[in-house]
């Protein structure tokens, strides 16, 4: 059987990563295709590094654009790689553009599609990533689901029951493997910071950054705050921050940083008192770490993160998120882990293409 895994932004590298050793070890014919969409050194380059994912088999170099141009032109090229490699499988992971592009050109193609983490839901179509999920969801044939209520998810919206496959969480799987490795960063050295005294930020969602006004706000009332804030910056904030001649202007305890590899990020959040996000993995992963999140979003697909407080939506309203940051000390220490967010889920999800590959019939 020959599976064709389709990679392009940040967050795919670390979900294809226990997919793709598991599959190896079951002496499966995999192609691996990156199809650019992230390109820079420290958001591509360095996680492959990081995580000692092969290179890839085919690198399609597609870069930025518009959410159509961008699509476009990967929809294009993967078909080219599609006909000339004729897999038994297409394997997508998450919601990013990539993912999208990777699926509809395979089942377009005739060639069936497995998605792993199908069934997250925010509700809000304004998000480009819930567009990608709900499509992508629909024309799949193999369904992994994270969490109960993705499963719950997809069968609302009609989905047979029989091709969605409750795996567990496979970042989780990711970090687990790599918490070790991790304890060896030198990042907290490099920036001068003790063991829970920090806090983190991420901010690069569209709906945070469209509106430069706003984003300075954030910017605005986080500079109030005691504790040092690390932000590692995704370039597109940078780039608005350096047009809006903020760079210069922000307060002294916060502190910005080029975006960081994995084994150093996940150093930082492990060691962080909590961390300020509008990631979507980065609450899954806060929450693994037992670290406190903060929801820079008006909801979030991650529902279950939301149990026992171990993540809070704050929206962007500045009010709410210092009030947050205030309530940090009252909050819980040790959350519960969700089921099946564990070490096997790429065995989970090996397992089932495996075995029900009577499913793959379109
Ligand atoms: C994408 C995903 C988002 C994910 C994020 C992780 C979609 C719709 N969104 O968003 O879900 O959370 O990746 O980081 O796919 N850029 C660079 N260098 C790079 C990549 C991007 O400078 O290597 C800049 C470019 O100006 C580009 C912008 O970032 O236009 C946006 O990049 P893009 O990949 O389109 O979306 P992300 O915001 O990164």
């Amino acid at each position: 059987m020959k599976i064709l895994s389709i990679v392009g932004a940040r967050p795919n590298f670390m979900k294809i990563k226990p997919i793709y050793e598991e599959l190896k070890s079951r002496k499966l014919d995999q192609i691996l295709v990156h199809t650019g969409q992230h390109y820079d050194e420290n958001m591509s380059r360095i996680f492959f590094e990081n995580l000692e994912l092969p290179k890839p088999d085919v690198f399609l170099g597609i870069g930025s654009g518009t959410h159509g141009v961008q699509t476009g032109a990967m929809m294009s090229r993967i078909e080219e790689v599609l006909t000339q490699e004729k897999p038994d499988l297409t394997l997508v992971v998450g919601d990013v553009n990539s993912t999208l592009a990777g699926a509809i050109s395979s089942i377009k193609m005739q060639i069936p599609v497995a998605h792993v983490e199908a069934g997250y839901r925010s509700f809000d179509m304004k998000m480009p990533e819930e567009i990608n999920r709900v499509l992508v969801d629909r024309i799949s044939q193999l369904l992994f689901a994270p969490t109960e209520d993705a499963v719950e998810n997809l069968m609302a919206e009609g989905i047979m029951k029989k091709r969605i496959f409750f795996v567990g969480n496979i970042m989780v799987e990711t970090l687990i493997s790599h918490l070790e490795k991790s304890k060896k960063s030198k990042i907290l050295e490099k920036l001068s910071l003790e063991k829970n005294s920090y806090g983190i930020l991420t901010i690069h969602r569209a709906e945070n950054t469209s509106d430069s006004k706003k984003l300075i706000e954030i910017f605005k009332v986080l500079s109030k705050i005691e504790n040092k804030l690390i932000v590692p910056l995704h370039p597109r904030t940078m780039k608005i921050l350096k047009d809006m001649g903020y760079l210069e202007k922000l307060g002294r305890n916060i502190i910005i940083i080029e975006p960081l590899g994995y084994l150093d990020f996940l150093a930082l959040m492990s060691n962080s008192k909590f961390i300020l996000t509008d990631s979507g993995g980065i609450q899954e992963e806060a929450l693994m770490l037992d670290i406190p999140c903060i929801t820079l979003r008006e909801n979030t697909e991650r529902i279950v993160t939301l149990k026992n407080d171990a993540n809070i939506l704050v929206g962007t309203n500045g009010i709410n998120l210092l009030k947050a940051i205030d309530d940090l000390p009252n909050r819980r220490i040790k959350y519960p882990k969700p089921p099946l967010w564990d070490d096997k889920v790429s065995k989970r999800i090996a397992d089932v293409i495996i075995e029900h590959q009577e499913l793959l019939a379109l």
